[in-house]
């Protein structure tokens, strides 16, 4: 058995990494992506070039450190034992909201990162030789970028939703 201060250390570590992937995604969605559509194409240009880069480390980071800080929570909250993830209640419902939370981190990681990683490289290079025209391929991969968004802080609600049912069952 582990001390309670370690696992109350780990709830904090967990769940603060959750609120900022997830408040950060939020934000992305609500405020940062309408505002850049707003932008002259080479004020959005110098943006993804110089900020696109930071943004994806750090949602990468705070997703990435949810889900270690959930998977070592895991295994002291249930001592261990796997099997007990199966029994009805709290074992059903934190494994469907993990579920979901990995299906987050995969989006993020695969879908969304991957979009705006390739975004911020070709942002960086249009800034240096700029185009004649609009940015297509640029714009395409923001529009399946912020796709992968959407997705993604629709399927972190729902996870969100089940870990605290687990917590607090009603
Ligand atoms: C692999 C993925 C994850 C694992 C293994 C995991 C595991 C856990 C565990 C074991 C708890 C403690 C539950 C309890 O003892 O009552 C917890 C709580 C919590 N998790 Fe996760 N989690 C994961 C992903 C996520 C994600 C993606 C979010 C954000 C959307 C999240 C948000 C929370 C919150 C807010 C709590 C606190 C719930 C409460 O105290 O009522 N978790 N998680």
């Amino acid at each position: 058995m582990v001390a309670p201060i370690v696992i109350t250390i780990l709830a904090y570590l967990h769940v603060t990494s959750a609120i900022s992937w997830m408040g950060a995604s939020l934000f992305f969605l609500v405020v940062l992506g309408p505002g850049l559509r707003g932008l002259s194409p080479p004020a959005s240009l110098e943006f993804m070039a110089k900020v696109g880069g930071k943004a994806v480390r750090y949602f990468m980071g705070s997703a990435t450190a949810t889900i270690v800080f959930g998977l070592v929570l895991l295994y002291v909250v249930i001592d261990g034992d796997f099997s007990s993830l199966g029994t009805a209640g709290f074992g059903t419902t934190i494994s469907i909201g993990f579920t979901i939370g990995f299906i987050a981190y995969l989006d993020a990681a695969l879908l969304t990162g991957r979009k705006f990683t390739k975004a911020n490289k070709l942002a960086i290079e249009l800034m240096k030789n700029p185009p004649q025209g609009p940015p297509t391929e640029l714009i395409q991969l923001m529009k399946e970028g912020g796709q992968g968004a959407l997705i993604g802080t629709v399927l972190l609600f729902i996870a969100a939703v089940f870990m605290v049912t687990a917590g607090f069952p009603f």
